[in-house]
């Protein structure tokens, strides 16, 4: 197998960075596709944790290529950080390390849009962005006005810098915000610019040539189908296509070169920020899944909201994705429940909904239609063999597989590399 695109079929924090850097093992490049720093993907390795925003979670392996392609939106100074955190930690990114020329640059000022949009809304308009700046970066994309890596490292990058920065000021101060310090900025980005120059590529013909010598390419999707641009809970969602179709617009890989697509999903059901979450469950239930989870955002530190498997949210992004293996993830996390529920489908004023609704104003009416299963009151995080998991886990995970249609290709039962069943991934 030589491309795998990876997706989240949630909204995002599947555990999608385990999983990468797992899978990693046997590709030789893995490219991001889309999102930015808003993105928190967990790696852990022995003791070590490693928190990845931007960098692809295969850079863990010394001698993996990694690459940051054209769809995601890239602050740089945050960038350096994490650069140098690795390389701190004793990672090396020489020559296996690129950024796309064709990558849009955050500025501090569309941090302050971000930020100054959700103060201007009204609570139930507030979407609970992150604050990274990803919706004014990729509207400034989409308005064909932003500043992408090749501008950054351009020659010219303080006059393009200049104006772009003076008209974001303008709006700034008509929202009632602060003004960035326009000088300051210019010497930070010239600086993280000096810093990322030896990274920025061409990366289209790159990648090209790696699909044309076979080789394993990885391709990362942060976020996940629910926070999609397109299919998620709009206007709740992110700013990207973090659907499989993604990896193509943001990467240039031609969509008759992916040979399969992984969706990554939780056992049960979190979310962070705003909007509707038909399964959000309220009571000790919800507390049990936060806390054996240990369920806090990896980039706000937010506490997720915690609900049981939502199968019409699954089955949904199997669709739109057209997912061929599952990696379903943190199974452990139920552990200690007597029964476990998933919701099958929805209903709404009196309508069955087998599939997810635009709307929000449905989705946001729309209670689940349970089925119940026993648990298995045992511990599963040592498991290392399908053939020793508890009956009721089997019978679980397989229940999970049938209603959304889709094999099952690994299981994770911990955080840690080693606590990962590997069936056909
Ligand atoms: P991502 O954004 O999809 O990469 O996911 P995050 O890293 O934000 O959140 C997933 C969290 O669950 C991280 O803290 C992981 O270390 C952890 N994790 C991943 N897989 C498992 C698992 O199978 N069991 C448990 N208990 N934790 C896991
Ligand atoms: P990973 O890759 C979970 C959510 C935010 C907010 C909405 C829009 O770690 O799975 P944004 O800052 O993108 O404009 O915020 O999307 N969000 C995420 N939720 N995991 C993520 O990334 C997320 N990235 C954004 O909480 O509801
Ligand atoms: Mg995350």
């Amino acid at each position: 197998m030589s491309t795998t695109v990876l997706v989240g079929a949630q909204w995002g924090d599947e555990g999608k960075g385990k999983i990468i850097d797992v899978m990693a093992e046997d590709a030789e490049v893995v490219v991001r596709f889309q999102g930015g720093s808003n993105a928190g993907h967990t790696v852990i390795v022995g003791e070590d944790k490693y928190v990845l925003h931007l960098m692809p979670s295969g850079i863990l392996h010394p001698e993996k290529i990694c690459v940051i392609g054209n769809g995601v939106v890239v602050n740089p100074v945050s960038l350096v950080g994490e650069v140098d955190d690795l390389i701190a930690r004793g990672i090396s990114m020489e020559n296996r390390f690129f950024i796309s020329d064709r990558a849009h640059v955050v500025f501090p000022y569309h941090g302050a849009l971000d930020a100054q949009r959700e103060a201007n809304s009204g609570d139930d308009e507030k979407i609970g962005t992150t604050k990274r700046g990803i919706g004014p970066t990729y509207s400034d994309k989409v308005g064909r006005v932003g500043l992408r890596m090749g501008d950054l490292v351009d020659p010219e990058f303080e006059s393009l810098f200049r104006v772009r920065a003076a008209d974001a000021n303008r709006v700034l101060l008509a929202m009632g915000a602060e003004a960035i310090d326009v000088d300051a900025v210019f010497l930070e980005y010239q600086e993280a610019a000096r810093r990322l120059a030896p990274y920025v590529a061409d990366c289209v013909g790159f990648l090209s040539n790696c699909i044309a010598e076979n080789k394993t390419v990885l391709f990362e999707g942060a976020q996940g189908t629910m926070l999609d641009i397109d299919f998620g809970t709009f206007p709740y969602v992110t700013s990207s296509n973090a659907t499989a179709g993604g990896a193509c617009t943001g990467t240039g890989i031609a969509p008759n070169r992916i040979d399969r697509v992984v969706g990554v999903v939780k056992a049960y059901t979190t979310r962070v920020g705003e909007g509707p979450f038909p399964t959000e469950l309220f009571d000790e239930n919800g507390e049990t899944l936060s806390r054996e989870g240990h369920e806090f955002g990896a980039t706000t530190g937010r506490a997720r909201r915690c609900g049981w498997f939502d199968a019409v949210v699954a089955r949904y992004a199997a669709q739109v994705n057209g997912i061929d293996l599952w990696a379903i993830t943190k199974l452990d996390v139920l552990d200690s429940f007597e029964t476990i529920r998933i919701a099958v489908a929805y209903e709404c004023d009196g309508k069955r909904y087998e599939t997810v609704p635009a709307s929000i104003r449905t989705l946001s009416r729309c209670t689940p239609v349970y089925e119940e299963m026993p648990g298995w009151l045992s511990r599963t995080s040592d498991i290392t063999n399908m053939d020793d998991l508890p009956p009721a886990a089997l019978a679980y995970v397989d229940r999970l597989c049938e209603l959304t249609g889709v094999e099952l290709g690994l299981l994770s039962v911990g955080a840690g590399r080693e606590q990962t069943l590997r069936i056909k991934i």
